[in-house]
């Protein structure tokens, strides 16, 4: 109902010419105005101050991991526009979905909760500790140590078993996925390593990120010379040796921005180089400079998740022209024509600023969700990347606290067994099976 309304009303909207929402990317303020109105559309999918409702989680269909994902892009916000007026919520959310062992692998997630999913709350984090995010009271855990508990928790899954090493999808062997070892869960804990090591100084992350991209870089998950395209992953069933060739912006991203991190760290020539091979090959994700969904948009197949993998992409983005400045140039036009794009888009719904998929078409597309808002949102801040500060570490102005052995402390009684019962494992199955389904949807498309 809410849907064919917001669809008529838009509709109506569009045949009065409603040119989206204004935004000139070279007046501050018309970015401020216009993300203002973005960020309160992205909030109107957030249901978890209504009575009953989990806080930290959006509406249906948005899983747990997109959560995460938002919340991000609501730091973001902040940290970009200088507007605190949704800080209040963040912390509270940020801190409401922790777990019980701090490391965001919260016990009624384990349905569907895969390294990914738990990676994309680690993102949040860490990037509250970068960002110098109003640090929690002193007896809750702080945003560094939760974005090591994450690292640590996830490295400790490092299966040596098959395929030479890596991360399988998922973290319970009962969630179907388990068997498939795949880039954004990998190319995550790389990332995430990058940004603790210049962080913290401490070499370790630093030499398991190296660990992580040579692995991805032996089986083939990157490709060689050539393209430097990041491919989606492998099943273990035959060694990783059959990697499903399905590329998407947000992985491109994590390797692009997790190299800018290591080389703006280390200064070393091999991470700049390969930054720029991430940063060159990323042009396949855009159409005259503007951002799109390659894998699935075009054949109109994306599903709810990769909705929103244009906005990781474009925070990504943002963060590698803070770190690598002779990238600057490239990624700002790439960053200001998308924006452009994004925010013409932003004409439907009933406020009128609704975003769409779809940023080359003239006008809205008929589209709507949180992934298309997160993505219009981050794009459209990112244009402001180059006026703040780039991330902190601990001695250029981060305060946040930390511990190198967070998360396993104490039992990790979370990654024990549980008791399942056979109903919400078929529905973890379920909801993996149409995941799969839409990869094989996408990649019937690639092949037409
Ligand atoms: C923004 O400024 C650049 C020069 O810095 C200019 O090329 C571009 O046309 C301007 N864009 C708008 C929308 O004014
Ligand atoms: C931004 O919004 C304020 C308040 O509505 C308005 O006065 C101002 O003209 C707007 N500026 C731009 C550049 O859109
Ligand atoms: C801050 O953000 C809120 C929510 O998006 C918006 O209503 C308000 O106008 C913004 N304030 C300024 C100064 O832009
Ligand atoms: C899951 O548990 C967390 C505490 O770990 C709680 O804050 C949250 O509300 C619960 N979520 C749901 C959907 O019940
Ligand atoms: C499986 O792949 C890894 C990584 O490429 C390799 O080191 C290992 O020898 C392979 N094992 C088998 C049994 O082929
Ligand atoms: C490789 O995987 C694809 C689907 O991901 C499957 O169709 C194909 O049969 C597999 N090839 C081999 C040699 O296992
Ligand atoms: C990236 O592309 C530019 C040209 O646009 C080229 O000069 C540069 O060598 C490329 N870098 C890498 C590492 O491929
Ligand atoms: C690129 O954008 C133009 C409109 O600006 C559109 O006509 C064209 O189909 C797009 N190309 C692809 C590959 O989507
Ligand atoms: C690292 O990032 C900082 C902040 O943007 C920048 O000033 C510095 O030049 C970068 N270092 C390298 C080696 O590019
Ligand atoms: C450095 O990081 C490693 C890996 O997480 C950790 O085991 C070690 O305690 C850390 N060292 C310090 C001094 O924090």
């Amino acid at each position: 109902m809410r849907l064919s309304l917001a669809w008529l009303l838009a509709f109506l909207a569009s045949l009065h010419g409603s040119l989206g929402v204004t935004l000139n990317v070279n007046d501050t303020t018309s970015v401020h105005n216009a993300t203002a109105l973005i960020a309160e559309g992205l909030l109107d999918y957030y249901t978890g101050l209504q009575p009953g409702n989990a806080i930290g989680m959006f509406s249906n269909p948005y899983y747990w991991w997109e959560a995460g994902g938002a919340w991000g892009s609501i730091l973001d916000y902040w940290w970009y526009t200088g507007n605190d007026t949704f800080n209040g919520i963040l912390k509270q959310a940020l801190l409401a979905q922790t777990g019980d062992n701090n490391d965001y692998v919260p016990l009624n997630q384990s349905v569907t909760e895969g390294n990914d999913d738990q990676a994309f709350w680690g993102l949040a984090v860490m990037a509250a500790a970068e960002r110098n995010f109003e640090n929690p009271a002193d007896d809750e855990p702080q945003w560094l140590y939760l974005a090591q508990a994450v690292f640590n928790t996830m490295a400790l899954r490092w299966d040596d078993d098959t395929c030479g090493g890596g991360l399988r999808w998922q973290i319970f062997t009962w969630n179907s996925g388990y068997d498939y070892k795949n880039t954004v869960s990998n190319g995550a804990l790389f990332h995430i390593a990058a940004r603790l090591a210049r962080y913290t100084g401490n070499q370790s992350y630093a030499d398991w990120a190296e660990k992580v991209f040579d692995w991805m870089k032996g089986i083939n998950l990157l490709e060689e010379g050539g393209n430097n395209f990041v491919f989606d992953g492998a099943n273990v069933e035959n060694n990783c040796s059959n990697v499903t060739k399905l590329i998407w912006t947000y992985n491109q991203g994590l390797l692009m921005s997790g190299s800018a991190y290591l080389y703006n760290f280390t200064e070393d020539e091999v991470w700049h180089t390969r930054t720029w091979e991430f940063l060159n090959s990323s042009s396949i994700f855009f159409n005259n400079s503007v951002l799109y969904e390659v894998t699935c948009q075009g054949g109109n197949t994306c599903n709810t998740d990769q909705r929103s993998f244009k906005a990781y992409y474009s925070r990504f983005l943002g963060l590698t022209a803070q770190l690598v400045p002779g990238a600057r140039d490239k990624i700002m036009d790439w960053i200001r024509t998308s924006a452009q794009g994004a925010a013409q888009s932003c004409s439907g719904g009933t406020d009128g600023h609704t975003c769409g998929l779809n940023w080359f078409y003239e006008g809205w597309d008929g589209k709507w969700g949180l992934g298309e808002q997160m993505a219009a949102l981050e794009i459209m801040q990112n244009v402001l990347c180059l006026d703040r500060p780039a991330p902190y570490t601990h001695d250029t102005g981060g305060t946040s606290l930390g511990n190198g052995a967070a998360g396993t402390e104490t039992q990790p009684t979370n990654l024990a067994p549980l008791n399942i019962t056979t109903g919400s494992r078929a529905g973890g199955g379920i909801i993996t099976a149409v995941i799969g389904l839409s990869i094989v949807a996408c990649t019937v498309w690639l092949v037409l």
